[in-house]
């Protein structure tokens, strides 16, 4: 089969923009999209830049931009592309500065692996000869790491994240997984445990998730980063850490639907940045706004009918998530 490939290319020596390359050749259909590439470099163009190591799925170097989504070039098979989208467009993976065609510089997310410790922080190291009965004990204490494991940093999540699009210090989808890993881990200290999740309160922490899926979607391991900054979130309110807007905004939206059976725009500010004159008068502007746009409604209105019902529900999912 004969098909035409088309390779997002950048030379920083003398490109000022990265510009499309078509390229045709003679393809197999049970070819990968890293099978072609390899053979481009191999018998096109020597000049074409791409990283990849096991061709397995194993060790996340090849992931790059396959027809518009975040994908492993080595697991992304060729037919089912042209299937999809009738053509093949390979570029690399977006928010992160290019080197070289479908090289990236992945320093930004190898800092904020580190930023967050991904090692366990001890009380203590068990003596040698507790060590066989704390790792039985361990066994049967079925332990969930949710597969953050699995991870295999490629950087396709933090790619796809609309946070980090628009806000490149926000800590990210593998790094924050990486950071739930060690939540669930009997070895590591209650104190350390807190230090964990207060360093994840900050701007660029947990609760600047706008929990849009991405991440999710294009992981090839199955991670599923934001159910795991979901999990750091209900682990910081259950340690008390409810000062962030982050954590405010959501006690103070559950409160209130709790109360009136609905979101109140009048007052979740007020839930939010609390009485603080700095915070209200930041808000302001915003409220005079919605004021005249009519968006504000009456924050002594009528509870909706059917309020019990609602609160019923809310006391049940309390019970559910406390017994879990
Ligand atoms: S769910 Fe959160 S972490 Fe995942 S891609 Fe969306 S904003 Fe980023
Ligand atoms: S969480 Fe998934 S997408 Fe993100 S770096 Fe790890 S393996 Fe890749
Ligand atoms: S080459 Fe290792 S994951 Fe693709």
């Amino acid at each position: 089969m004969r098909l035409t490939f088309t390779i997002q290319r950048f030379n920083p020596e003398v490109d000022s923009i990265a510009h499309p390359q078509e390229i045709r050749l003679d393809v197999g259909r049970g070819m990968t999209v890293l099978d072609v590439l390899i053979r481009i470099k191999q018998e096109c163009d020597g000049s074409l830049a791409l990283r990849y190591s096991c061709r397995s799925a194993i060790c996340g170097s090849c992931a790059m931009t396959i027809n518009g989504s975040e994908k492993l070039a080595c697991r992304t098979s060729l037919r089912k592309e042209l299937e999809r989208h009738g053509h093949i467009t390979v570029a690399p993976l977006r928010n992160m500065p290019v080197i070289k065609d479908l090289v990236v510089d992945m320093g930004s997310f190898w800092e904020k692996i580190h930023d967050v410790h991904p090692w366990l922080v001890s009380a203590s190291r068990p003596a040698r000869e507790g060590m066989a009965a704390q790792t039985q004990a361990w066994d049967q204490a079925n332990l969930q790491f949710h597969n953050v494991d699995a991870c295999i940093m490629c950087g396709a999540c933090v790619a796809a994240c609309t946070v980090h699009e628009v806000s490149k210090g926000f800590a990210g989808p593998a790094a924050l997984a990486k950071a739930d890993r060690f939540l669930s881990d009997p070895r590591e200290s209650a104190s350390a445990t807190r230090a964990r999740l207060s360093a994840l309160q900050d701007e660029h922490g947990i609760w600047d998730c706008t929990r849009c899926n991405f991440c999710v979607e294009v992981c090839p391991k199955d991670v599923k980063p934001m159910e795991a900054i979901i999990r750091l979130r209900r682990a910081s309110l259950e340690h008390g850490l409810t000062t962030t807007g982050g954590a405010r905004h959501l006690l103070g939206f559950t409160d209130l639907v709790e109360q009136q059976g609905r979101l109140n725009e009048a007052i979740m500010p007020l839930k939010v940045v609390g009485f603080a004159p700095r915070g209200l008068l930041r808000i302001l502007p915003l409220g005079i706004k919605m004021l005249f746009k009519g968006k504000i409604p009456n924050p002594f209105g009528h509870a909706l009918p059917g309020l019990s019902h609602v609160q019923a529900l809310i006391r049940r999912v309390r019970r559910t998530i406390h017994s879990a």
